[in-house]
């Protein structure tokens, strides 16, 4: 993609960075007061998690975040987004308060300022404690209080320091997986679960906004959506309707409640008898930036033997696919959905994960090659200065990941990191791509201040400027 590369200067504010998530990296599982949450107890159980992974020692970020920290200066990049556990600070998801789960993420907030990178902290990356589970979890309407209390006490104790807030990470992802296709925590099967998951945590996440809003100052409010475009596998009129229920429920079912107070038709009357009076205006809070996480488009065909009648089904026979996890590479497809979302909801966005899992282990001389992640990122980053240039919103990119991590139900055998991780010993490697990531990110840099003051595209529209940092 050299051709890509003599492309327009990127935007002079454009913020570089990396992302993690607790569970995936911090490990600790059992210290220091840490409660459990429902990825734990998935964790023990049988057949769902490769290999019997587990998030109990993962990357011991935990311990270790202070290399970790290091390394991500070394990369030359401007922000780390992770998020917070919330059972490390409320074992038992409400009530008391474990003050040194506390103490670690000021002792990582603060050491990223000491290093110049900004903090975007995430409250939820799919960890609910176990205890609020119990409960009833997402199904049950308190949890949207339960969250709230939760996202107050963080921002008592770090909204004077972290500014960038993400209330959630990928709420379609982790309720149609958790409550419709036993893929996530808790691993429920049931439509009525679902719908109740889908509502409380859109309360949730407006409830969250509001106490970000009361107790930060300046506070830069976003929640993190998993969007890519669901293509029916053929063109027949099942696979459509299949597609159309997919597309409801991955790219639809969250933002367009939180951001137009509306559900998508094709669930809105099944929604319905859980919505009370209010919930909508209670949902819809203004946010200041939308995250969108994304890797590929998705195939789905229809399949009546499952709750929502579509199944996830294989990309044509000559799609460019990665060779561990099938997923495929269609980088035109994540510039297209850039466009999209400037387009539908006039929001700044921020690119929060994109990357490429792909086994790459140390050779003999301990160096990390992974071309195909490299080719990945060059060619995504390229799609994303394309919508840039065609009147996106585009703000800024976090590479999925900083480190290989735990991969949910695939363990650790689908690791992303631009750094190795030896699961053995703990050691960090920077692989091939981080030091890519670090000449891109310089270069990008330096092009962009060169190319002097930001010279915004005509495309863009006026009213996409609000909430500019
Ligand atoms: C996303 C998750 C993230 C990671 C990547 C590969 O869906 O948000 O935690 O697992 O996929």
């Amino acid at each position: 993609m050299a051709t890509r590369t003599a492309k327009a200067a990127w935007p002079k504010d454009f913020l570089w960075g990396v992302s993690t998530a607790a569970f995936q990296v911090e490990g600790a599982g059992r210290v220091d007061g840490r409660g459990q949450s429902i990825w734990d107890f998935r964790c023990t159980q049988p057949g769902k998690v490769a290999d019997a992974g587990s998030g109990e020692v993962a990357c011991d970020h935990y311990h270790r975040y202070e290399e970790d920290v290091a390394l991500i200066r070394s990369l030359g990049v401007d922000a780390y987004r992770f998020s917070i556990a919330w059972p490390r600070v409320l074992p038992q998801g409400r009530g008391r308060v474990n003050e040194a789960g506390l103490d670690f993420y000021e002792r990582l907030v603060d050491r990223l300022l000491e290093n110049g990178v900004q903090p975007w902290a995430c409250l939820y990356h799919w960890d609910l404690p176990q205890a609020l589970e119990n409960l009833g979890g997402w199904t049950a309407r308190d949890s949207a209080g339960w969250y709230a209390d939760y996202a107050a006490l963080v921002a008592r104790r770090l909204g004077d320091r972290v500014r960038h807030w993400a209330t959630f990470n990928e709420f379609s992802v982790f309720t149609l997986f958790g409550y419709a296709m036993d893929w996530c925590a808790p691993g429920l099967m049931d439509r009525t679960a679902n719908l109740r998951a889908i509502h409380h945590l859109n309360l949730a996440h407006g409830c969250g906004v509001d106490v970000l809003r009361d107790l930060v100052p300046d506070a830069f409010i976003g929640a993190i959506h998993n969007r890519q475009v669901v293509r029916p596998c053929t063109p027949s009129e099942a696979d459509r309707a299949a597609a159309a229920m997919l597309d409801a429920h991955w790219n639809l079912a969250f933002p367009e409640p939180q951001l137009r107070a509306t559900y998508p038709e094709l669930l809105a009357e099944a929604i319905d008898p859980w919505v009370r009076s209010g919930d909508m205006a209670q949902i819809s809070r203004r946010i200041d930036w939308i995250g969108l996480n994304h890797y590929g488009p998705i195939f789905a065909k229809s399949d009546p033997s499952t709750i929502w009648g579509f199944a996830w089904g294989d990309a044509p026979p000559d799609s460019p696919v990665r060779p561990e996890i099938g997923w495929p590479i269609f980088p035109d497809a994540f510039r297209d959905e850039l466009l999209e979302l400037t387009r539908r909801y006039k929001l700044p966005v921020y690119v929060t994960e994109n990357g490429m899992g792909s086994r790459d282990a140390p050779d003999d001389k301990g160096v990390v090659h992974d071309p195909r992640r490299i080719a990945y990122l060059e060619t995504y980053t390229s799609a994303m200065r394309d919508a840039i240039a065609a009147g996106a919103d585009v703000r800024g990119y976090f590479v999925w990941s900083l480190l290989d991590s735990f991969e949910w139900g695939s363990g650790y055998t689908n690791p992303f990191g631009i750094i190795h991780v030896d699961f053995e010993t703990l050691k960090r490697t920077p692989k091939d791509s981080a030091r890519w990531y670090t000449k891109f990110v310089a270069a990008a840099k330096k092009g962009a201040s060169e190319a002097g003051a930001t010279k915004r595209t005509p495309a863009r529209s006026a009213s996409t400027k609000k909430g500019a940092r």
